[in-house]
């Protein structure tokens, strides 16, 4: 694909963007540019273009506002010791995005026009690209049905999308272990579903059950599966990992309705490589409180690209409660952060071509 470049010229002055930078919390503010690109049945992608970030005009019509054909991504961009910036992983991510577009019905977009498009985006607002430890630019993706009309079927018509928005940790104040609510009403998947794509209809049917783990004073919700409700699923925006006493890494299995996370497998990797026995398995829900009862597991963590590693201490549910640790990330959880942040931000060698220069 061919991008028409039309840069803005600077929208937000160095002082305000400095300012931002400084706390940029997560998914609150946006850099000066987006990419778009368009696609028809009949002609296939085009109409590809960098131009100054700015609201949509969208027939209130369109396709994905009625019945949310659309996929999306996350993935950052690091600032590297010497001043550079690299993606981590982005073929990885386009080819997530391609997955969940077959599951759909949207048409994939190549995966060198992915990355060329992370690439442009990132290269182009560079200057909102944070030097601070722990923060990173986060690039958002997305492809939607713009095909105007009511009827249920794929769209003849879809846009891709790329914005860009500097991020710091997706849970406010300093790293802490945080606190699920296990929801025994609501599912966010079933077998044949789309759990497995990274689709906005996932994250909506999960917000219900996110508003009751607020209400019950947690940070966050998890899920079990919707057939047996009992083997852990992953969180509202994570995966989930679980710490055994002798060790061991254990992870739900990519079952179809989970997202296959590309956190997840490197934390996966980057554990097996360091000599860790590592398993993905299913992970009954009952074992999770025993377990974090008996001492046989001692740390848990959610996984993402938005959540990095995050500690989970307290499991709630209706009728009690169980705190793995004493309140402070675990040594593993701990291990496992700085090794990923570390490849990240280029402090560490990268033996699996997981950074991706943007020169
Ligand atoms: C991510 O980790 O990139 C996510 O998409 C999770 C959430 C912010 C939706």
């Amino acid at each position: 694909m061919q991008f028409d470049v039309q840069p803005s010229g600077g929208m937000v002055d160095a002082e305000s963007r400095a300012a931002s930078l400084a706390a940029p919390g997560f998914g609150r503010i946006f850099t000066d540019h987006m990419i778009t690109a368009r696609w028809r049945e009949d002609s296939g992608w085009h109409d590809a273009r960098l131009e100054p970030y700015a609201p949509l005009v969208m027939d209130p019509a369109s396709a994905v506002l009625h019945y949310s054909q659309s996929a999306f991504e996350g993935l950052k961009a690091y600032r590297q010791p010497d001043g550079g910036v690299a993606l981590f992983r982005p073929e990885r991510n386009a080819r997530r995005l391609a997955d969940s577009c077959r599951r759909l019905a949207l048409p994939e977009l190549p995966v060198e026009d992915f990355v060329a498009a992370c690439e442009m985006l990132t290269r182009t607002d560079v200057e909102w690209v944070p030097d601070t430890e722990g923060a990173s630019l986060y690039l958002r993706p997305l492809i939607i049905a713009d095909e105007v009309g009511l009827m249920v079927r794929p769209s003849a018509s879809v846009r891709f999308l790329l914005i860009a928005s500097p991020a710091g940790s997706y849970f406010s104040g300093p790293l802490r272990p945080i606190s699920l609510w296990l929801t025994q009403e609501y599912v966010r998947a079933v077998p044949g579903g789309t759990g497995a794509a990274k689709c906005g209809g996932n994250y909506a049917a999960s917000l219900v059950a996110q508003r009751e783990a607020m209400d019950h004073g947690c940070d966050q919700v998890v899920f079990v599966d919707g057939v047996e409700h009992r083997w852990v699923d992953e969180l509202a925006g994570s995966n989930i990992c679980f710490v055994l006493d002798d060790g061991t890494l254990v992870t739900p299995e990519l079952t179809g309705a989970i997202l296959p996370g590309v956190t997840r497998d490197a934390i996966l990797t980057l554990a097996r490589d360091a000599g860790r026995k590592v398993e993905e398995r299913r992970v009954d829900v009952d074992e999770w409180r025993e377990g974090v009862r008996s001492g046989r597991i001692t740390e848990v963590f959610a996984c993402g690209t938005a959540a990095v590693i995050t500690p989970i201490g307290t499991l709630k549910w209706a009728g009690g409660e169980v705190t793995a640790g004493d309140g402070s990330p675990g040594p593993v959880t701990t291990e496992l952060r700085q090794a990923l942040i570390d490849l990240q931000y280029g402090r560490a060698d990268d033996p699996y071509g997981w950074r991706h220069p943007v020169g």
